[in-house]
């Protein structure tokens, strides 16, 4: 009779322990959840503040045309051909305006985040075809090396391919400029260590002066007469919301490796919360 009650005590404290095992697991990756959550949110607002700062140039030149325009017809008699000069400047303004919305449209991520466990292999296979056509016309030779077997991280897929596109993007623009021998890119897997997947894009392009490897990432920060500016900031923004880094690193005479660290995803983390 007094085995049970005993039993039932022990059974209690198996379960309180379990419980608070269950608690801390659950907590740390809420913890992991927020913090990523966070670091989305500040690296977007420093993205908006600087479309907002691009966007605000153009929209205070579009100001002072229109309001020369009207002194300019209020003359006596009216100044047509200045007031024409303001209004085609007020034109060509909001073209350039429109446009850098246009591109930011298609480089920004777009609808719901979907979360799961990513095979970062699958995800460069995945992105290769999409810019194979472009590799072909700038006739480089786009190299995977992939190491197998590599542990999951955790994410949005589609985010992180598109964080790849950009750099593969980026690594074939840096690239045509070369001898058509010499048009090389490799995109490359490892574990890191324990902790981290790496997937690195590497080109033999000119690569990036030492004190821009980090002006690379601002946004609109661009060298291409074509360039928006905002791809790497993009990317990186995706890269460390998905609690990961991303920079560049580029040794004189060789091109430019940007590097992306992933976190493996804790599978035991998961198991427990
Ligand atoms: N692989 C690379 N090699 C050399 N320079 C690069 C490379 N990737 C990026 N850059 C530099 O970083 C700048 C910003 O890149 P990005 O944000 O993608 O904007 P964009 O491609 O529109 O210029 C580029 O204009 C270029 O100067
Ligand atoms: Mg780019």
């Amino acid at each position: 009779m007094r085995r049970r009650p005993e039993a039932l005590r022990a059974e209690s404290r198996r379960l309180a322990r379990r419980l608070k095992r269950n608690r801390a697991a659950q907590r740390k990756v809420l913890d992991a959840f927020d913090l990523a959550h966070l670091n989305q949110v500040s690296a977007m607002s420093e993205l908006a503040t600087s479309i907002a700062h691009e966007l605000n140039q153009p929209l205070a030149a579009i100001l002072t045309n229109a309001q020369a325009a009207l002194r300019l017809l209020a003359h006596i008699p009216p100044d047509i051909a200045e007031a024409r000069a303001a209004l085609e400047d007020i034109v060509a303004d909001d073209r350039r305006a429109g446009k850098v919305i246009q591109r930011l449209r298609a480089a920004l991520p777009r609808g719901a985040v979907n979360v799961a466990a990513q095979d970062v292999n699958e995800l460069a296979r995945a992105v290769i075809p999409l810019v194979s056509d472009a590799a072909r016309l700038a006739g480089a030779t786009l190299r995977a090396e992939l190491e197998p077997g590599l542990p999951r991280v955790r994410g949005d897929g589609l985010r992180l391919q598109q964080a790849i596109l950009h750099l593969l993007v980026n690594a074939l623009d840096a690239v045509s400029p070369c001898p058509p021998d010499a048009r090389l890119v490799v995109v490359r897997t490892r574990a890191a260590d324990r902790a981290r997947v790496e997937l690195c894009v590497a080109d033999s392009g000119e690569g990036v002066p030492p004190e821009d490897l980090e002006r690379i990432f601002e946004p609109f920060f661009t060298t291409k007469a074509q360039g928006l500016g905002v791809g790497l900031s993009i990317s990186r923004s995706i890269v460390e919301a998905h609690g990961g880094r991303l920079w560049a690193e580029c040794s004189p005479g060789a091109g430019v490796t940007l590097r992306c660290a992933l976190p493996v995803w804790d599978e035991g983390a998961r198991r427990a919360g």
